[in-house]
């Protein structure tokens, strides 16, 4: 039988974690919204942030990553599309934010933006946009904890997968294991039951997914269905 286990650079099963995009839940019932991915078996929260100058949108800020994470016993994961996050990186962790990304594309000081996450007690990521090229990342894959890479342009959930993104995981999970990283990769942006299979099997280890578990009418089984489809490669 083939092998399907995938494995870290230290020998280690990969783990999988399905992290559904609050921004795309019904927000007049946040708290039953994240008790219902709480019960599908979500691994994180994901808060997209937008600031209307990095992407076309705003969203969410502190207040409500504050409220997410003392809301759920899930780690609230932060990603930064905002303009100068070397400036608010901080205060999203002291906000309680776990896992905080920041874009190659926004910040001029990554080292010291990332620096000050992980100082702060939390993971430091590093988000890519679809067409920026993967060599950006080269200097930071050591400091980062994972890496977010963007399967839509940022600005807007319900966007259609970039199909060209399963090449850019597979090409980055050779980067970071050539390397004997133990860098994560968290894929961002139309992932649901048809894709996720795909996109696990590219070496992904965290999805976002925010339509195809908001907008399903049944998050808790949306959530279990989607770890159904990774399970395949455990
Ligand atoms: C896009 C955001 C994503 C997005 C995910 O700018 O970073 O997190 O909302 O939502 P879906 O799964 O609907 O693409
Ligand atoms: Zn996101």
């Amino acid at each position: 039988m083939q092998e399907k286990v995938h494995r870290t650079a230290d020998g280690a099963a990969r783990k999988f974690e399905i992290a559904p995009s609050i921004m795309s839940a019904d927000w007049t019932r946040l708290g039953a919204e994240i008790e219902a991915i709480e019960q599908g078996g979500a691994g994180l929260v994901h808060a997209d942030v937008m600031d209307g100058h990095f992407v076309p949108n705003i969203t969410l800020g502190l207040p409500v990553v504050r409220a997410l994470a003392r809301a759920s016993n899930l780690p609230v994961d932060a990603h930064l599309m905002i303009a100068e996050p070397e400036r608010y990186a901080e205060r999203f962790v002291e906000a309680g934010a776990r896992m905080v990304s920041v874009h190659v594309e926004a910040d001029r000081h990554l080292h010291r933006t990332l620096s000050a996450i992980k100082s702060g007690g939390a993971e430091a990521g590093v988000a890519i946009n679809p067409a920026t090229p993967l060599v950006n990342l080269e200097e930071v894959l050591e400091l980062a904890d994972y890496i977010v890479v963007m399967s839509v342009n940022p600005g807007f959930g319900g966007q259609t997968f970039i199909a060209r993104s399963i090449e850019r995981i597979q090409r980055l999970r050779r980067m970071i294991d050539e390397r004997g990283l133990l860098t994560r990769i968290e894929i961002d942006g139309g992932i649901d039951a048809h894709n996720i299979a795909n996109a696990a099997a590219a070496g992904v280890d965290i999805f976002v997914a925010g339509t195809s578990v908001f907008g399903s009418g049944n998050p808790a089984q949306a959530v279990r269905e989607l770890r159904e489809a990774t399970m395949q490669w455990v």
